[in-house]
């Protein structure tokens, strides 16, 4: 089939080379020349694991291209995906600008047939509204409008796409059904399963899905903070309520808040959809909310437990792990508050992408044993492996504290105990690290707690 995908960001780059891979002919096309330029040099203008590799096999097979002239490319595809941004705006509403100006765009050059496919994640509606907008400016019903949301997680996407756990097709007609269902034969005859539903009740799921793993990640939160009052262990209650299967044990680590280009817009979009239509979304508002809040207080809990002036180390900038996506990571809400209260932050991050930029007034280090030399207390903020296997004996005679703060929970207490340092998890009972290290006399013993 030819495919073509307008806008060549995260998800329109890892469709392309996801629907080439499957054996399509794909174009994918964006305004931005020069990133235009530097793909067609097999140069993948994002990091995520994999991806330059599938696009440049793509490309050398012959299936994947990219270009700039979209109403060129369209003449001949059976399919146009649009992947283009939907930005939020101030009051958490979507802004369709981007994709309603690339409907209109390509709408005259569409071949009679072609399905045009949402696949930015918008509110519900917009297919619908975009089919008339398309209608309109052809001045013909020909072009049939349908909704295919994404469920890619950064630093998975390409596993995501090819092993997905549903493929939601949002149909209003059969051409646009039989279409998708083509499209993806190669995925469903592996056992993927396809849901094919109204393109309204697509754009829904796509939002209501992520507003419920929202929903669990602040519960966790909130149950953390509970756990820390009462010294019970946030990890084993974890367990205990995931293994019931109307559960589930995923997205249940407690953490310092979600982050990303998706949760927050998304939940923000799900709220004001709500308000918008008179059917406000509670539990939703309240999540956005102590979302937000539990970032501050997180900051608030390093200011205190760090000297006046001291010197803080920040291990890990990125959202989450396996990604350089700074996007409403927590680190943009503690990092400033930190040197706001005058404290110095060195930072570390594997793949510090933007952080750098956006974080300048950190001092940065190429490696995390560097970023915690001197420090006074340090707080793993992004739960990367590298972090997970810290040599801490080193991290403790590195620093001039022992406070180790781990917000994802990813070093075992036991050890940052052996190793000398006064460690905190989020929703962990207090690790028994006196008793261990008179008994070993470890490094830093000898060192006054900074808290
Ligand atoms: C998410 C959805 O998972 C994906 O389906 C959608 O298409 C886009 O949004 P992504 O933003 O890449 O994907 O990251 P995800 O792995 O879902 O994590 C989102 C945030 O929640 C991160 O800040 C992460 O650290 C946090 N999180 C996740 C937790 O704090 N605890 C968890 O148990 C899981």
């Amino acid at each position: 089939m030819k495919i073509v995908i307008l806008g060549a960001g995260y998800v329109g780059l890892t469709t392309s080379a996801c629907l080439a891979e499957l054996g399509h002919q794909v174009t994918c096309c964006d305004i931005d020349a020069g990133r235009v330029a530097a793909l067609n040099r097999a140069e993948t203008p994002i990091y995520e694991p994999g991806l330059g590799d599938l696009i440049k096999a793509q490309m050398q097979a012959g299936r994947l291209a990219f270009a700039c002239d979209a109403k060129q490319a369209v003449g001949t595809a059976n399919a146009v995906f649009l992947a283009v941004g939907t930005p939020s705006s101030e009051d958490g509403d979507i802004d369709l600008s981007y994709v309603e100006a690339a409907a209109t765009e390509i709408a005259p050059y569409l071949p009679e047939g072609a399905v045009l496919v949402v696949k930015s994640t918008v509110v519900a509606g917009t297919a619908q509204r975009l089919k008339r907008l398309v209608d309109t400016r052809r001045g013909r019903d020909d072009i049939a409008v349908a909704s295919n949301p994404e469920f890619l997680r950064e630093g998975s996407a390409i596993e995501d796409f090819l092993h997905a756990d549903r493929i939601i097709i949002g149909v209003d007609d059969a051409q646009s059904e039989a279409l998708l269902r083509t499209l993806y034969r190669p995925l469903t005859r592996a056992g993927v399963p396809l849901l094919a539903t109204r393109t309204v009740n697509a754009e829904l799921i796509k939002y209501a899905a992520n507003a419920m793993l929202a929903l669990k990640i602040g519960f966790i939160n909130d149950v953390a903070d509970l756990c820390e009052a009462l010294g019970g262990d946030v990890k084993a209650v974890a367990d205990g309520i995931g293994r019931d299967h109307r559960i589930g044990t995923a997205f249940l680590a407690a953490g310092p808040g979600f982050g990303g280009s998706c949760f927050p817009k998304d939940t923000r979009a799900f709220a004001s959809t709500g308000r918008r239509y008179g059917r406000p979304q509670p539990l939703i508002e309240a999540l956005i909310e102590g979302n937000e809040a539990r970032k501050g207080a997180l900051a608030q809990r390093i200011i205190h437990a760090a000297p006046r002036h001291g010197r803080v180390a920040i291990l890990g900038t990125s959202f989450k792990a396996n990604t350089d996506d700074v996007r409403e990571a927590a680190a943009l809400t503690i990092v400033p508050r930190l040197i706001e209260a005058g404290l110095e932050v060195h930072a570390h991050d594997p793949q510090p992408g933007a952080a750098k930029r956006l974080l300048a007034a950190a001092h940065w280090h190429d490696t995390a044993l560097a970023a915690t030399r001197d420090a006074d207390v340090a707080v793993i903020l992004t739960e990367w492996d590298e972090y997970r296997t810290l040599d801490l004996t080193q991290l403790a005679r590195a620093m001039r504290g022992r406070l180790l703060l781990d917000f994802r929970n990813i070093v075992v207490a036991q050890e940052a105990a052996r190793a000398g340092l006064d460690y905190q998890g989020l929703g962990l009972p207090a690790a028994p690290s006196a008793q261990i290290r008179r008994g070993q006399g470890a490094a830093g013993s000898l060192r006054v707690a900074a808290s």
